[in-house]
């Protein structure tokens, strides 16, 4: 028999309908389903009138019956013509949702001495940097407060297009320059405007892991192509993957390895992009920090058929919490560039961009990379003489904000990054970076940051950890050589 007793008045007054969220019908929708759910109201057992319910809480008749209406609609209730509403004789049970695992905590990676990419500290950039914001800040202007220009503005533009034609032989105008968040978001922009999904291109293996992730999310059928002593090998590309459509590079200092491409390969590497109608996507990112030899030129320099995108960056001369970088692109993709990035995110962080072209246009740019280029050869002296009585072998680079340590023979390195870091030198497993070659065993060590006495000391303390490795591994050879 179905309970069709009136309920006693007052159970609505457990019913917490205003203020909740979600506008009066959804409120009083939730309510009553929870009253219902948890036992509060019987199966079968009657409703209060609308009038009643909308005078108790004081809510408009249309809401409580549109509440109502969605009860009925979702099996709660029941509307019987002339008698009312009743809840329904079996109510949903609705199976409880599982319960995914709670997100990990959020925890910011550890930066140690070592640890890649991390920015250049200078107390005098630092002491400028916060004269030009409260500058800025004291004197806002209108467009301070309103949308931008999805290019980025037009001074930072200038300044950025200057300053890469007197030090990296760019051919641009402020017209070529859009400015991103880091050169991470320039490729990202390039790769949607000037390619599609599942079309082939080229990266050097091993390469920058982030660079393969933006190509392999972008739906792109990637091809490792591997880099010798001369940087990428063309003849090998086109031998893997005849039709790619583009080429990320990173001609200057190729990351990891760290070699400069020559300048036979990388005529070789725009004769191809020339012959097939490929893009060149040139990485320019630590070229402020040349140590020794005759300054590289950018491949967009010498690209005299428009086919190099090149990619720049403040990451490594600044600091890659700023999130600025900028791509200059070949007259034919600047507006798909552009259009891809305005509807993404608009436009850069107009404050950043203000404070950076004043940086620029009044020197402080300049000189900081000067002492910064100092700093960074102090570090990377510092590691070098700290790991050099080690088993690792270190390459002195000539160029860039990292060193490359190769293991001696039989050590691997992924197996051994965790014991290196847990002495404090912060490392990237070398053999991570592979995209298909062989990798070759070592760490990928960064000097920008910290201090040199630390990256010595670090180093220092990295040398027992390969000892030990070395002992263990010939004592397990031992025992296998007994067993035989
Ligand atoms: C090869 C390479 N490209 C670019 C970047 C900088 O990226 P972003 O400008 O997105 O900070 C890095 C930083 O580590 C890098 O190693």
């Amino acid at each position: 028999m179905r309970n069709s007793r009136t309920n006693p008045p007052d159970w609505s007054a457990s019913i917490p309908v205003s203020p909740e969220g979600g506008g009066r019908r959804a409120a009083l929708y939730a309510a009553v389903r929870r009253t219902i759910e948890t036992g509060g109201l019987a199966p079968g057992a009657k409703l209060p009138t609308t009038r009643e319910l909308a005078a108790r809480f004081g809510i408009s008749r249309g809401a409580a019956v549109a509440a109502y209406e969605m009860l009925v609609a979702d099996g709660f209730a029941e509307a019987r013509v002339g008698a009312g509403t009743f809840v329904a004789a079996r109510v949903p049970q609705f199976a409880e949702t599982p319960r995914s695992p709670p997100p990990p905590p959020a925890r910011e990676p550890a930066i140690l001495p070592g640890t890649l990419g991390v920015g250049m500290e200078d107390e005098r950039t630092a002491r400028i940097l916060r004269r030009l914001f409260d500058r800025r800040l004291a004197r806002p202007t209108l467009h301070d407060r309103a949308y931008g220009d999805p290019r980025g503005t037009p001074a930072l533009r200038a300044e950025i297009a200057a300053h890469l034609r007197a030090a990296r032989g760019v051919k641009c105008s402020a017209d070529h320059v859009i400015v991103t968040s880091g050169s991470q978001h320039g490729l990202d922009l390039v790769v949607r405007a000037a390619l599609r999904p599942g079309e082939p291109v080229w990266i050097e293996d091993p390469c920058y892991p982030m660079a393969l992730a933006a190509l392999r999310g972008a739906g792109l059928a990637v091809t490792g192509v591997p880099v010798d002593g001369e940087g990428l090998s063309v003849a090998a590309g086109e031998r893997l993957a005849p039709r790619a459509r583009a080429v990320y590079v990173t001609p200057s200092h190729q990351f990891p390895l760290g070699v400069a491409m020559t300048m036979a390969r990388r005529l070789e590497l725009i004769d191809w992009a020339k012959r097939v109608g490929a893009w060149i996507v040139e990485d320019d990112y630590d070229s402020e920090f040349r140590h020794a030899g005759a300054p590289l030129a950018s491949l967009q320099g010498i690209d005299d058929g428009g086919r190099v995108i090149h990619l720049g960056t403040f990451s490594k001369a600044l600091s890659p919490a700023l999130r600025v970088g900028w791509v200059v692109a070949p007259p034919e993709l600047v507006e798909a560039i552009v259009e891809v990035r305005a509807r993404s995110d608009r436009f850069a962080p107009r404050l950043v961009e203000d404070v950076l072209a004043d940086l620029m246009r009044e020197g402080h740019f300049a000189a900081h990379i000067r002492r910064s280029r100092r700093r960074a050869r102090e570090g990377r002296d510092a590691l070098v003489t700290g790991l050099a009585g080690t088993p690792l072998t270190v390459a002195v680079p000539d160029q860039g904000l990292h060193l490359i340590a190769e293991l001696p023979d039989g050590l691997r390195d992924t197996d051994l990054v965790p014991a290196v870091l847990a002495a404090g030198l912060g490392v990237r497993a070398l053999s991570s970076t592979y995209v298909a070659a062989p990798p070759r065993q070592g760490f990928v060590i960064g000097f920008s940051g910290f201090h040199s006495t630390d990256y010595e000391a670090a180093a220092r303390r990295v040398g027992p950890v390969i000892e030990r490795a070395i002992e263990m591994r010939r004592r397990s050879f031992q025992r296998r050589l007994a067993g035989e």
